[in-house]
């Protein structure tokens, strides 16, 4: 079952080089499961015993369904669509020494650099096209080896294993092509889309590492992918809310985008959409504004977002005690500066939830010298405020683009998703 579990999310991140991809994929499987689309501009006429979702900017995505019997709580599990990765600017073709032809690119998020040298990679995002007299998205992916970020050689660079820091403008900008190449870039974006050129009139495209996912180890106990972070949370959360029977509350599986920018966007955890959904599934229901505010007192979110594994090159770097290994359970992180929404009753009650779906759980606590990342639990809760617990599964190389967890974790956060919206 874990193998199974593992090719099923490796190929569901193969389909999702971007958040937007990675929203079109869960609507999809949600269409299948017989899942009804809701607009924001549009009326909800919600039913007891239905099943809907929403998204926002095509890149976050909230699916919920309604019990038949009166209930009054919302279980909620929250994780994210986006992942660090260099974003192509606009015009961004360069011809150099009219010899090569590179892309102009930035940064999108706080990714290792390093890792994208000297990989094939290619382009993947969403576009703006003409349509007539309206305006359309259209998304895209080029689904071959297209670009190179080419290394300094060792003997131009006799500091490079002892010293690492990139400059983005100068050395991260990918090989395109010869100089002919030159003004084809979207004509070949075009292409792929089957748009004409002339009618793109705006981008979002992102460069995605070509390298699949693979189960690897001495007894295939690991798996590297890209967008591990945060896409095992996220298809863990679908899957235990898929196959959950959802009779006692409202559940709520929710993916929000830009956590790696701070998430201060329209669809980002600090935005009001989850908020604006829980809202409206209680006015689509007939319930007044004290009644929300009744159900968010009694209700709970889990905040799920990847988290480090102990680094066997790098013991020091963990706390002394609560240091999580991957394959041994979820994780559930602490901090006393609430950067993680866990508290005493948040963590035993996610504790509870582990027992009952008979999972094993580990702990995780920066080394107090060092400070962490953030997440989305704290943030989310600015805008609903629900008792709410941070957890994650165990990975090695976080932002890398190639990252690195283990096999049985993805099924043990299914199985505890499964048993909270059980
Ligand atoms: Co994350």
């Amino acid at each position: 079952m874990y193998y199974e579990i593992a090719e099923k999310l490796l190929d569901f991140i193969k389909k999702s080089p971007t958040a937007f991809h990675a929203v079109r994929e869960m609507e999809t499987r949600l269409k299948d499961e017989g899942f009804c689309e809701l607009k924001e501009e549009e009326h909800w006429k919600l039913e007891k015993g239905g099943k809907y979702f929403v998204t926002r900017n095509h890149s976050a995505l909230i699916a919920f369904s309604i019990p038949r019997k009166e209930v009054s709580k919302f279980h909620i599990m929250a994780s994210h669509s986006d992942s660090p990765a260099f974003k192509i600017k606009e015009n961004p073709e360069m011809l150099f020494d009219n010899a090569y032809v590179k892309l102009n690119v930035e940064k999108y998020g706080g990714m290792l650099c390093a890792p994208w040298f000297d990989r094939p990679l290619s382009v993947a995002g969403r576009l703006a096209v003409r349509e007539g007299e309206e305006l359309v998205e259209k998304l895209v992916c080029i689904d071959r080896d297209l670009l190179v970020i080419p290394s300094l050689a060792i003997h131009m660079n006799r500091e490079a294993n002892e010293k690492a820091s990139y400059n983005i403008q100068k050395e991260l900008l990918p090989l395109y092509g010869e100089a002919d190449a030159m003004g084809s870039f979207w004509e070949l974006i075009a292409e792929a889309a089957g748009v004409k050129k002339e009618d793109i009139l705006g981008h979002d495209l992102y460069l995605y590492n070509r390298t699949l996912g693979t189960v690897w180890g001495a007894k295939g106990e690991f798996l590297s992918s890209a967008r591990l972070d945060d896409l095992q949370c996220a298809f863990s959360s679908m899957e235990g809310f898929l196959r959950a029977g959802r009779e006692n509350f409202i559940a709520v599986h929710c993916v929000l985008d830009n956590e790696e920018v701070g998430s201060t966007t329209r669809q980002g955890a600090a935005s009001t959409f989850l908020k604006d959904t829980l809202l409206r599934i209680h006015t689509g229901l007939g319930r007044s504004y004290e009644e929300y505010l009744m159900t968010l007192a009694g209700s709970f979110m889990i905040s799920a977002d990847n988290a480090h594994s102990v680094h066997p090159n790098y013991g020091d770097k963990a706390d002394p005690v609560n240091h999580p290994v991957m394959n041994r359970g979820i994780v559930i992180k602490y901090n006393a500066n609430q950067k993680y929404c866990t508290d005493a009753m948040s963590a035993a009650r996610f504790k509870e939830i582990c027992r009952k779906a008979n999972v094993p759980y580990q702990t995780f606590v920066n080394r107090s010298d060092m400070p962490g990342g953030s997440t989305l639990g704290n943030i989310a809760n600015t805008q609903v405020a629900v008792s709410a617990v941070d957890i994650g599964l165990a990975q090695l190389g976080m932002h890398s683009p190639y990252e690195t967890a283990g096999v049985r974790d993805t099924w043990y956060l299914i199985q505890a998703a499964k048993e909270f919206f059980q």
